[in-house]
């Protein structure tokens, strides 16, 4: 089969390949050949930190354990981000597909797909393809025919915490614990659900695990960067033309994907949700990749009747109901940083607490106990540092 040449924009790689072929390849290999086409690929998570994938599931690999796991993280909890359930929805069959071949590579018996609670409608149509792939042989007993190969996946419910998506609060979540965000190290791959190596990955994650074994390691790295791989799909939503689901090569820069959906004239575009940067029109010219600025895949477009202490008060109110209050920068932090909004908004922040607030943001960057935390002022401190003069012309 010849692999897709021009898919961009609202067409998708994943509406090329048909259920089976990834895990076909897959089964004609060894566990080691799969991992070192992933690893050729340059894949990294989808899910916004860009770890190496093959980095992963090769620690998960070589580390001996009776049982091991992997875990499909559909909490997809960031604002702005919706490409997940696009994903599930017209694409489950690749999803389950990736999850299978990481448990062929990683030795697991048991995946768990934890599905944000705000997605339970899709449960019946996930377990309807579970079942279809049950039928077919491609879960369950003797996997595609290979012998010991045995694997099943269940999807189980988050509760509506975005915490949940950080990926040892959402084992704890699995365990029936409390979500919240555990020490690391231990990491997973080797003190994961149940103690045991577990691979967590996104769920786009798993879809280009199966687009690589179906068109090549070589086809997915002729895309994106040098750092920074292959396609990506991001949720664009905002004052744009055409909001929606796209899929662009990485490295694309802000400027190209606003001409692409109908963004032009924005002035300013938050790129990784929440938790990203809040990127001004000035800086158009960067790009959308690892080595640049890194995203799990949300674009929000703000024009320019944007108010931009409305969206940093709107991010920090959003951080503060989610903290999980384990640990005292998050917890106390992120509140003071809204109520600085709120200063500033009514003309009463001087500068000398304008700059305490920054520096209060960067003390929360490095001292939080997790990722909620370490990001919940990147937007703030943005906006503070490209916006100034809009955030200031109210004192
Ligand atoms: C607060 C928080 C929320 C997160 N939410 C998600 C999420 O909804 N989906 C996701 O895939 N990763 C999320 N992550 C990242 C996960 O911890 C983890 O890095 C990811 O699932 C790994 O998969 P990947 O390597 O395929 O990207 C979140 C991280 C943090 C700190
Ligand atoms: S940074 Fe926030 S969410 Fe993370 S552990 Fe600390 S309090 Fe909880």
């Amino acid at each position: 089969m010849i692999p897709p040449q021009a898919v961009s924009g609202s067409n998708l790689t994943f509406s090329t390949i048909e259920p089976g072929i990834g895990l076909q390849a897959a089964l004609a290999k060894s566990p080691g050949e799969v991992l070192e086409i992933i690893k050729r690929s340059g894949l990294r998570g989808r899910g916004g930190a860009g770890f190496p994938t093959s980095i992963k599931w090769n620690l998960a690999a070589s580390t001996a354990a009776e049982a091991k796991y992997v875990i499909c993280n559909a909490d997809e909890g960031e604002p702005g981000t919706f490409k997940d359930r696009v994903i599930l929805a017209d694409y489950a069959d690749l999803v389950f597909e990736g999850m299978t071949i990481g448990a062929l590579v990683i030795g697991a018996r048991h995946g768990i797909v934890y599905l944000r609670a705000e997605y339970a409608y899709l449960r019946p149509h996930l377990e309807a393809v579970l079942q279809r792939r049950r039928e077919a042989g491609r879960l369950g007993q003797r996997v595609g025919g290979r012998e010991g190969f045995d694997f099943d996946i269940e999807v189980r419910m988050g509760a509506g915490a975005y915490v949940c998506g950080e990926e040892t609060a959402l084992i704890e979540s699995l365990e029936g614990h409390r979500g919240e965000p555990r020490n690391r190290p231990p990491f997973p791959i080797d003190t994961g659900y149940l103690g045991r190596p577990t691979i967590v990955n996104n769920v786009e994650t798993f879809a280009w695990v199966v687009a690589i074994l179906a068109w090549g390691a070589e086809w997915f790295r002729s895309h994106g960067t040098n750092k920074s791989t292959g396609y990506k799909l991001f949720s664009v939503s905002g004052d744009c033309a055409r909001p929606g689901v796209y899929e662009f090569p990485m490295g694309i820069t802000v400027a190209e994907l606003l001409r692409q959906v109908g963004g032009e004239g924005a002035k300013a575009v938050q790129v990784g949700g929440a938790s990203g940067q809040c990127v001004p029109a000035s800086h158009f010219d960067r790009t959308i990749a690892y080595e640049d600025i890194p995203t799990g895949g949300s674009i929000i477009v703000f024009g320019p009747q944007r108010d931009m202490l409305d969206v940093a008060e709107n991010f920090l109110e959003f951080f503060v109901d989610e903290s999980c209050g384990q640990c005292t920068p998050c917890r106390e932090g992120v509140p003071k940083l809204l109520e600085g909004v709120r200063l500033l908004r009514n003309g009463k922040c001087s500068m000398a607490y304008l700059n305490q607030l920054c520096s209060l943001g960067e003390t929360l960057q490095l001292a939080s106990k997790c990722g909620l935390g370490q990001a919940a002022p990147n937007a703030f401190l943005s906006i503070v540092n490209h916006f100034r003069d809009e955030i200031l012309g109210r004192t």
